[in-house]
């Protein structure tokens, strides 16, 4: 984690965000980014490698041996303003299916765009990484970041996950906990994405 830049740990872990207030487009997967010069040496020093999972779509693996704390990938992607967000999405479909990001209290990473490998990663109710929001140092929220960490250490192979935090701004009704159900195979799984009603 870059030193110059201060993590605020009074506010709450960033959360994916939900498509009651901004709807997320259904269904197209884009490309990946075109490689860059630096792909020999990213290949050779790859710690994740995106692949089909078994929870769901896509997923990020452990390309090799993990420790506690490494930081892993900055969720990326098109930033908006949540009225944007809500503007842009406004009168999709429900589908329990989001690459919305809240980056803070005025913007969302939108990853449907310009998005990298980290919207690849799924959820899980006993996640091995965390979501960390770090601020920017100079106070523009538009530099504030989202960074992937390990929580423990990961074998090769493992799934990465972390913990979306999802809370909808209206009643988890049967149908949204439907929408939203986790398949993370944990055994202390909830069954669902969404966190509860405080
Ligand atoms: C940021 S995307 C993650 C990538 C996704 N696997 C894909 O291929 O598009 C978030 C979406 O993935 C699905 N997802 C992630 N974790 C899940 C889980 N534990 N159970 C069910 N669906 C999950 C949900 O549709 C969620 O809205
Ligand atoms: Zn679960």
């Amino acid at each position: 984690m870059n030193a110059t830049l201060e993590v605020t740990p009074a506010r709450d872990l960033p959360t994916m965000r939900s498509p009651q207030a901004a709807r997320h487009r259904t269904g197209t997967l884009h490309a990946e980014n075109p490689p860059s010069p630096l792909t020999c040496y990213d290949r050779m020093s790859r710690k994740i490698v995106t692949r089909r999972s078994p929870i769901h779509g896509n997923g990020v693996f452990a390309a090799r041996k993990l420790a506690p704390g490494v930081e892993l990938i900055e969720y990326q992607g098109r930033l908006m303003t949540h009225a944007q967000a809500d503007r842009l999405y406004e009168g999709g479909v429900d589908t329990g299916h989001t690459f919305l990001f809240t980056l803070n209290e005025r913007y969302i990473i939108d990853a449907n765009v310009d998005g990298n490998e980290a919207r690849w990663l799924n959820h899980s109710c006993a996640p091995n990484c965390q979501a960390v929001w770090e601020e920017s140092a100079d106070g523009n929220p538009k530099k504030d970041r989202i960074l992937i960490e390990t929580l423990r250490e990961i074998a090769p192979g493992e799934e990465l996950t972390y913990d979306y935090g999802i809370s909808l701004p209206v009643r988890q009704t049967a149908r949204m906990k439907a929408l939203w159900a986790c398949r993370c195979g944990a055994p202390e799984c909830s069954g669902t994405m969404l966190k509860p009603k405080r």
